[in-house]
């Protein structure tokens, strides 16, 4: 399953944490407005990357995902088949990036594959004793360029954030039920208290909705890659670690920089994780995305 977060009242600004690792940097910020043509709304992105870096970066990605023959035999076939294959808008967004980015349209659909067969995440959502609530999630991905590729994207339609929610309870109904096309975790935080939630879901609908419940002790949420009533894999540490430390910071220390601090332990923070990201919903201009050094166990003392 891939897992996705959501952040009720988008981010809009950029603060920078005081943050030990001195080489985490934040990444650049583009608007998306969703009300531009499918084809041209990705064009914002050409404002901070090179086209030829972007190229690079794409070959280096499916070089790395995709053994050479495989590729060699998929591209032909996804050719015929993305006409009939790729729901809209999505269509024409790859659609426009292939042909303003420089890269083909079957490698483009490809990147997109790889990044579903290969992304990694750790989501944490936690209430502090004032009712505050912060959401905080690493993304971990095997391919190193994706650090200098990171951007914080702000979807706007009309000069809105956040397309169509109306609040946490809306966000929550709409992810729940909306079919998609693949199973996934919504990791959900609001901007009062009592609002967060990981939503487990099937192609069509919920299978599991594990809201926080800090009146019975549940004040946090940890969401890796598995489903959370099932044991994670036996060496996949990352859920246990993530509880030890929330456990450890305790609800009366909990605030934006011990979240931090718990997603840049060891292996909740690995040698692949691209960035950490902070955020609070009745907050939103303490937004942070900080992308990670190579090798965050390194740095995260
Ligand atoms: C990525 O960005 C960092 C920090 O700006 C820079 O030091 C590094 O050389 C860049 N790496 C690549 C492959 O562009
Ligand atoms: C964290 O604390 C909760 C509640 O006391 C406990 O059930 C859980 O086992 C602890 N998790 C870890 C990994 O220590």
């Amino acid at each position: 399953m891939m897992l996705v977060l959501v952040l009720v009242r988008a981010a809009v600004l950029l603060v920078g944490l005081a943050v030990s690792c001195s080489s985490d940097f934040a990444p650049p910020t583009i608007d998306v407005n969703l009300g531009d043509e499918p084809q041209v709304r990705w064009m914002p992105i050409l404002k901070v990357f090179e086209s030829d870096f972007l190229k690079k970066a794409a070959q280096e990605v499916i070089d790395s995902t995709i053994p050479k023959w495989l590729h060699k035999v998929l591209r032909p076939l996804i050719k015929v088949s993305e006409v009939l294959l790729l729901p809209e808008p999505y269509g024409e967004e790859l659609r426009g990036m292939a042909a303003h980015f420089g890269t083909s349209l079957s490698d483009t659909i490809m990147l997109n594959f790889a990044y579903e067969a290969s992304a990694f995440c750790t989501s944490i959502v936690a209430q502090d004793k004032h009712g505050n609530v912060y959401h905080g999630r690493n993304l971990d991905y095997p391919h190193s360029v994706l650090r200098n590729l990171t951007v914080n994207v702000i979807f706007r339609k009309a000069g809105k954030t956040l397309e169509k929610a109306e609040d946490f309870q809306d966000a929550v109904l709409r992810l729940s039920k909306i079919p998609i096309i693949t199973g996934v975790y919504y990791i959900v935080g609001g901007a009062r208290a009592g609002e967060g939630v990981v939503i487990t879901r099937d192609r069509g609908g919920p299978a599991d909705i594990w809201p926080l419940d800090p009146l019975s002790g549940g004040w946090y949420r940890v969401e890796t890659n598995f489903d959370h009533w099932l044991p994670s894999p036996a060496k996949d540490h990352r859920r246990e670690a993530a509880e030890k430390a929330m456990n450890a910071t305790g609800q009366e220390h909990i605030n934006m920089y011990a979240l931090y601090q718990v997603l840049s332990i060891f292996p909740v923070c690995n040698g692949i994780t691209v960035y950490t990201t902070i955020m609070s919903g009745a907050t939103p201009e303490k937004y942070t995305t900080l992308v990670r050094p190579p090798d965050c166990r390194a740095s995260s003392g």
